[in-house]
């Protein structure tokens, strides 16, 4: 029986091709480099990771759904649909878990159009530009939530 909680880690499109996609934007750790620093931040403190990437927004939707009741947290990387989905918000909006948005790359200092976040207004934190390392603070951030070992201030 698995009754350690579980943080959800969700990636969007592109991000599968980390560590050989525009390395000089998005370095060169993989995703499941990625994972790895995931798991081995939570599995001290007794967190499960459930690590996921896909490239198609419905799906992104229905990992939401699929997790939406189960999950203590989530961490998303919406990649391309961060800036694009209303799809994407609506699911957020329905889970009460704290959400952490994280991007590789400091986004706010790239093109306009990544400028907007649609996961953002549902988020209770965003990191963007700490590269890799970003998702572990988010994990971090996450367990000591579901722990209440920190200042829940708003
Ligand atoms: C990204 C930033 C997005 O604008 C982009 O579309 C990505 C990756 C990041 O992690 O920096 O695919 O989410």
């Amino acid at each position: 029986m698995n009754a350690r909680p579980t943080i959800a880690v969700l990636n969007g499109p592109n991000l599968a091709l980390l560590g050989r996609r525009e390395p000089h934007l998005y370095g060169t750790a993989t995703l499941a480099d990625i994972e790895r620093s995931c798991r081995r931040t939570a599995d001290g403190p007794g967190f499960d990771i459930d690590f996921r990437q896909t490239n198609h927004e419905g799906t992104l939707v229905d990992q939401i759904h699929e997790l939406r009741d189960s999950a203590v947290g989530f961490v998303i990387n919406a990649a391309a649909y961060t800036h694009t989905s209303v799809a994407l918000h609506d699911a957020l909006a329905t889970v009460t878990a704290p959400i952490v948005e994280v991007h590789l790359t400091n986004v706010h200092a790239r093109e306009a159009f990544r400028h907007r976040s649609f996961v953002a207004p549902v988020a209770k934190a965003v990191i963007a530009g700490c590269g890799p390392e970003g998702y572990t603070f988010a994990v971090r951030h996450l367990i000591a939530l579901a722990t209440d070992t920190e200042e829940t201030a708003p």
